[in-house]
């Protein structure tokens, strides 16, 4: 362990009941070099207070984001928040991430990075042109398989990608949730907090990650078919987009949050010209090659040899991301934790005057977050047209 001083990290939102802060305040002090430091837990300044002196550890709590942004900013480097981490509903992260930025605070925002693409193209420009650390929460991309996959695509061992099935499936909505006071279904329905796409939006860009960070292809038009199963609900619970991709590949981009049995099903098949990767989250130690005419290639984490016949050899940083032997389960939580240790070393590196801007490919930077609204943007347009192909803007 180096000797380092350990970050500060800033929440904005996660009391009452919260979910995904839960993940995250876990996967920050995974590897004792970041703590939660401070937090705006809630939009009730009373309520904000009352969860933060009830967090299981000390914070200092703040009656708004507001208040936390502009406190922390006064305070000298070592004292003040080093990062922001936003957990709040998608319609609150413009805001505070736009005012964190303003004051220098490198942010880490939930996904979809913000509910309009204009509003998100205004938080890149401000992050790349003031060089500030900007991270999008795409939690699967912090999968050790998942950097696997990407040496695997990228450096060409399945040949040309033809055909990409990227999904994500669940069936939590599959009836009217929202009405059984879940607070995690209530906003997500609702097009003024949720955005354009409610499925889409929540977890169509998790499937339109993992295929851009695993291929490093791009959707180039799509044709989409966006659903509302669930009676009077405004926002889809059902979304399938066909892509053309910037290779001339085909994919299918799809989500659902209706498919009763579907748990977290995330997962990504990828056919080359000589041969499929296959990869999919609820097993995410594991994953497949299929080559024609040999038995199936099962990889496990952290059991890999180079040059084994199908592999060559294999990247310095690939082999050291493991934290644990093979066998003993990474999941979720380690996915969550690898996208922090990550963030930590550019906040490090912005924080030593040596940032220069993170290419994406160890954590989802804000031009990421910034394709995942254009890409909900064009599927909304599509479907709104009956499905017409749609160009993704540049
Ligand atoms: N990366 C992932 O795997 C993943 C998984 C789930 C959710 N998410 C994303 O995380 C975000 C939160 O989702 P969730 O399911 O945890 O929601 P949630 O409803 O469980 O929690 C939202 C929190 O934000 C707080 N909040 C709302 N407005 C606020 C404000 N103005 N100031 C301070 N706090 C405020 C709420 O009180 C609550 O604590 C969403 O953008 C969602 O899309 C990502």
């Amino acid at each position: 362990m180096s000797s380092q001083r350990v970050l500060n990290v800033g929440l904005i939102g996660g009391g009452k009941g919260a979910f995904i802060v839960h993940p995250h305040q876990k996967a920050i002090h995974f590897d004792g070099t970041r703590r939660v430091t401070c937090a705006a837990l809630h939009p009730d300044p009373k309520v904000a207070m009352e969860e933060a002196r009830n967090w299981p550890y000390p914070i200092r709590g703040y009656k708004s984001y507001d208040e936390m942004i502009a406190a922390e900013a006064e305070k000298p480097i070592g004292e003040r928040v080093d990062y922001v981490l936003i957990v709040t509903p998608n319609d609150v992260h413009y805001d505070p991430a736009l005012k964190c930025l303003r004051m220098g605070i490198p942010v880490f925002c939930e996904k979809p990075l913000t509910t309009t693409l204009d509003d998100a193209e205004k938080l890149a420009l401000l992050a790349k042109g003031k060089k500030i650390p900007f991270g999008v929460a795409h939690t699967y991309l912090g999968h050790w398989s998942s950097r696997f996959a990407r040496h695997i695509v990228r450096t060409g061992l399945i040949g040309e990608v033809r055909w990409v099935d990227a999904y994500y499936i669940q069936g939590w909505l599959f009836e009217r949730t929202e009405d059984k006071g879940v607070m995690q279904a209530e906003w997500r329905v609702d097009p003024k907090r949720a955005g354009a796409s409610g499925c889409g939006g929540d977890i169509g860009t998790h499937a339109l990650m993992q295929l851009r960070y695993v291929t490093g292809l791009e959707v180039k038009r799509l044709s989409a078919h966006l659903r509302a199963f669930v009676s009077n609900r405004k926002l889809d619970d059902h979304f399938t987009v066909y892509a053309e991709l910037s290779n001339g590949a085909n994919a299918l981009i799809r989500a659902s949050q209706i498919s009763i049995g579907h748990l977290n099903d995330l997962g990504i098949e990828v056919n080359g010209t000589k041969g499929t990767l296959r990869w999919r989250q609820e097993e995410p130690e594991k994953l497949v090659i299929n080559l024609p005419g040999q038995p199936d290639r099962v990889y496990w984490r952290n059991a890999v040899t180079p040059n084994d016949g199908f592999l060559g050899d294999l990247p310095e940083d690939l082999m050291k991301e493991p934290t644990i032997p093979s066998g003993h389960g990474e999941a979720f939580h380690d996915a969550f934790a690898r996208l922090h240790r990550c963030f930590e070393a550019d906040v490090r590196a912005f924080q030593a005057g040596t940032y220069q801007g993170h290419d994406g490919s160890k954590y989802a930077n804000v031009d990421d977050g910034v394709m995942g609204i254009a890409f909900i943007q064009a599927a909304v347009e599509s479907s709104d047209s009956g499905g017409e192909w749609t160009d993704l803007d540049e």
